[in-house]
């Protein structure tokens, strides 16, 4: 009996130890952090436990079916507000809008990105993403080759391509999830950037590459947000789905190392030379941009194989969703882009990178698009290194810092009337000094989008051939709800009917 009744104080005094660690460390601790941040001035601090930020996006669902609508009203009522400050489990964050601020954040060098919210990231993509100082500055010279102009424009039938293919498959037909169909199709625009068609054809567990690594996307999206990760934080990475997403990321890698060493091993530089749609595999062996030993102007199978992987989890799902809500925004706000694209588009030669940059319409609707919709609202946060001042604001060592990038978006003092989508107001000669950090789709600073001139490139001409192929027809009884995924995306998929002009 005895030994019964210790066995159970050692176990309440266990759980009360274990309670007082938690309290400790997810309330006492972030909140006299937070109330740190109150006293210098931020006036707008918004404390809840575990989820933080996540709690106000989920009454923003309830309240207005828009998880950002809180964020979106922020700047609109406070224009001059130029931080905010948050929890995100025990992390403290402190989001910054005041412009001048966010440039010298941007330049700051002790901030990085191995941190809560992000290392789970990470354990999928090693690449350029999450590369620090020279490693960075070194890769991302050598991958700028893949947005080179001239292989952006060599793209342009390749892209074209991939729609017809599509277009095949929906035609007359209703598409019950818009975003999965743009996800798709960037997929399969990425893997051709990078490697043409080497990978047609391949399976990994019966599916497609691209199915494979969405499928990976999708789980670690999951697991970020679960309880666990919150809780134990990087021990859940070795056991369950991480463990098991790990294993098949391998295996793919190993199978995408083997077509890629064929590849090298049996390209012939010569014919190389005059090869005219060249992938960026292609520039790479010619500018001896890939080697079996890294050096200052090269990298190895492995890295561009890690990069490829990188590249498809930082752009499968932004471009894919933003590809899909570009349908929406077709069938809600019809607009005069078919006019332009008749006048400009004749024949197919015609699609080409100068007459997309001619069509003034078509870029002031995808800028609409990016800055109305905003896929990323944010960037991967950062965590200081070390003590740091950011304008009068005195940042402690282990906060973490981010780019309130939708806020900005709806500023009255930069966009009038920011609430209404109305992309005349890119042509009509009132954003023409904007400053570029009140809009930052694709972030700034040294980590900003690589693939950015990239992802407008697919999106314009997927407006374009869409256009030129359907009239598009959304569900009439469709109800828009922004939730919040990986990215902001719609809770119900967005269904169209393409019926074909060619009838
Ligand atoms: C509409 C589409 C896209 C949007 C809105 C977007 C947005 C962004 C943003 C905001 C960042 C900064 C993230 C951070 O610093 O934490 C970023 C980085 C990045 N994006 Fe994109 N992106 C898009 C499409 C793409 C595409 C298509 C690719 C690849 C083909 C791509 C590849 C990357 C890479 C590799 C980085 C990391 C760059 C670095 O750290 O040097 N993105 N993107």
């Amino acid at each position: 009996m005895n030994i019964l009744i210790q066995a159970l104080l050692l176990i309440a005094v266990l759980l009360l130890l274990m309670i007082l660690f938690f309290v400790n460390k997810y309330y006492i601790k972030t909140r006299s952090l937070m109330r740190y941040y109150e006293n210098q001035g931020i006036n707008n601090s918004y404390y809840f436990p575990l989820v933080g930020k996540y709690k106000r996006m989920l009454d923003s669902i309830k309240e207005h079916g828009d998880c950002m609508h809180y964020y979106k009203q922020l700047l609109t009522n406070q224009p001059d507000c130029k931080y905010t400050v948050t929890n995100l489990a025990h992390n403290v964050c402190i989001y910054f809008y005041d412009l001048e601020l966010l440039n010298q954040l941007y330049k700051c060098s002790d901030l990085v990105k191995h941190q809560f919210g992000v290392e789970i990231f990470k354990q999928v993509m090693a690449g350029l993403v999450f590369n620090e100082g020279e490693e960075h500055s070194r890769k991302r010279k050598i991958l700028s080759q893949a947005f080179h102009y001239q292989l952006l424009q060599n793209m342009i039938p390749q892209l074209s391509q991939i729609y017809e293919e599509f277009f095949e498959k929906i035609r007359n037909k209703r598409v019950s999830d818009c975003i999965m169909m743009g996800q798709e199709i960037v997929a399969e625009s990425i893997v051709r950037l990078f490697f043409s068609n080497s990978f047609q054809g391949l399976k990994f567990k019966g599916k497609t590459m691209t199915e494979a690594v969405s499928g990976i996307i999708e789980r670690v999206g999951s697991m970020a947000k679960s309880a666990s990760y919150a809780l134990f934080g990087k021990i859940c990475f070795s056991f369950g789905q991480m463990a098991s997403v790990k294993k098949d990321l391998k295996q793919i890698k190993e199978i995408y190392k083997e077509i890629i060493t064929n590849r090298i091993n049996s390209t012939n530089l010569e014919e190389l030379q005059h090869k005219k749609q060249k992938d960026l595999i292609d520039y790479l062996i010619e500018s001896k941009g890939i080697s079996k030993i890294e050096s200052e102007e090269s990298i190895t199978i492995d890295q561009i194989i890690e990069e490829f992987v990188t590249f498809q989890v930082a752009g499968l799902d932004s471009s894919g969703h933003t590809l899909g809500m570009v349908l929406y925004y077709l069938c809600i706000f019809p607009e005069k882009l078919v006019e332009e694209i008749e006048q400009t588009i004749k024949t197919p030669d015609d699609l080409n990178t100068e007459s997309i940059k001619k069509m003034k319409y078509l870029g002031a609707f995808v800028n609409e698009v990016l800055r109305y919709y905003s896929v990323a609202d944010q960037i991967f946060p950062r965590t200081c290194n070390k003590d740091i001042q950011i304008g009068d604001l005195i940042i402690k060592k282990g906060t973490q810092v981010n780019v309130g990038i939708i806020e900005n978006h709806y500023n009255p003092k930069y966009f009038k009337d920011p609430h209404q989508f109305n992309p005349m107001r890119w042509l009509d000669g009132s954003l023409d000094k904007l400053n570029s950090y009140a809009f930052n789709p694709f972030s700034s600073g040294k980590h900003n989008c690589i693939g950015q001139h990239f992802a407008q490139l697919e999106i314009k001409v997927g407006i374009i051939k869409f256009l030129q192929e359907f009239d598009l027809e959304l569900d009439q009884d469709y109800k828009f709800i922004l939730k919040f995924s990986f990215l902001t995306e719609p809770l119900n998929p967005i269904p169209i009917t393409f019926k074909s002009k060619k009838q």
